[in-house]
């Protein structure tokens, strides 16, 4: 079966940085970015060069070392930023401007105090003063999500007009449910002329938790570029996570699409993001989080032992996580019990584990789990009994 490619957006160095206490300086967005490329993202979002010298820096700067990924660099549909972005990517070797403004009712009349038809003739203007400096210029409807399909389909025909080559559906405040998310990226599909002169971009935000799912229906629906960041970094409640879209894709091949990453890296990268940004992983996140492998009740142990694939859809090789664990709570079974010991080098038979199982069981009851050291300490009694 042909295989559709979905374009891995990284904005964890914009939207991500975006997040109070997780700004990066110039060095620690260059070795992000290196890093970035490595993962084998296709587009890294680098900055937003207007809104301070250092990031117009960091935006140079990256721009001179990545040499596969396209480096983007984020503007307001003004002029001023537009040739600010522009000149922070002169020496990328695949630059791409990303600019944009609000199409919805909100936008247009609290934010701009103005029309539907003002709205469209600075767009168009923004993507020409763009397409002026460089090839490959992505436009943005900013809170697409919440804009009335009909309207967001005259604005997006007109961006591609005036030469836009990808065209992102934000859902800016992360509103909208799958299907109608879906719906609006396939409304896009059916009703814009000349819709296949540019990729859809999908760009939600995790408002209601629904940002992965939403991507995942905006490429079902024919969009082909996905924007996301490591760990789901991003405004409030963030953007869709790079590793959660990246794996969907991977186990439902079915699907039809695939994606450049190497998924070993996964999770190497979340934790080099996690530390340099100061922004820790939260325990069960999918596929980064430490206990994403961790099994810790009875049923589910004495599964896993039998046959790991009972209780994992994942290997945690595939995604360079260290490996599944058995934790020993008072919710544990005999087989992990055993498990365990045999882990440190005691081989007891089923009565013998029996019996330690109760004097287990006590002591797991007072503390939230049962570790290397009480296990020797168990053994001893076993031993001595
Ligand atoms: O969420 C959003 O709409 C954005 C745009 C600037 C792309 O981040
Ligand atoms: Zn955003």
């Amino acid at each position: 079966m042909k295989s559709d490619k979905i374009y891995i957006f990284d904005t964890t160095l914009r939207d991500g940085e975006q997040v109070p206490g997780c700004k990066l300086n110039t060095k620690e967005k260059l070795e992000l970015a290196l890093e970035l490329e490595h993962l084998g993202v296709d587009i890294i979002e680098a900055g937003f060069p207007v809104s301070s010298p250092g990031d117009f820096h960091s935006v140079e700067e990256i721009s001179k070392v990545v040499r596969h990924a396209s480096v983007c660099a984020l503007s307001r549909a003004v002029k001023a930023d537009i040739e600010v972005a522009a000149d922070a990517l002169k020496n990328a070797k695949h630059p791409r401007i990303h600019t944009g403004i609000g199409t919805s009712d909100f936008h247009i009349k609290s934010k701009f105090n103005s029309n539907r038809e003002e709205i469209i003739e600075r767009a168009v203007q923004a993507v020409k003063w763009a397409r002026n400096r460089v090839a490959d210029v992505e436009f943005y409807a900013e809170d697409a999500g919440r804009t009335e399909n009909a309207y967001l389909a005259r604005v997006i025909e007109a961006v591609i007009k005036a030469g836009a080559t990808v065209v992102n559906i934000p859902d800016t405040t992360g509103y909208c449910l799958p299907h109608q998310y879906g719906e609006k990226i396939a409304y896009l599909v059916n009703h814009v002329k000349d819709i296949d002169k540019a990729i859809i971009s999908c760009h939600c935000h995790n408002d209601l938790g629904l940002a992965t799912a939403n991507s995942i229906s905006g490429i079902i629906a024919g969009a082909r570029q996905i924007e996301c960041t490591i760990n789901g970094l991003g405004e409030r409640a963030g953007n869709t996570a790079l590793e959660e879209v990246v794996m969907i894709i991977r186990q439902h091949s079915d699907l039809g699409f695939k994606t450049s990453i190497k998924t070993q890296s996964l999770n190497p990268m979340s934790r080099l993001v996690a530390d340099t940004m100061r922004m820790p992983v939260q325990p069960n996140k999918a596929i980064v989080g430490a206990n994403a492998f961790s099994h810790s009740s009875g049923i589910h142990q004495d599964g896993f032992l039998k046959d790991a694939l009972t209780y994992e859809i994942i290997n945690p090789d595939e995604v360079g996580a260290d490996g599944s664990k058995i934790v020993l709570t008072a919710r544990s079974g005999r087989s992990a019990l055993a498990h365990r010991f045999r882990i440190i080098g005691y081989e007891f038979t089923r009565n013998e584990i029996d019996v330690l199982y109760v004097e287990f069981l006590r002591l797991a009851d007072t503390k939230k789990e049962v570790g290397e050291e009480d296990l020797h300490a168990l053994a001893k009694v076993a031993v001595s009994a």
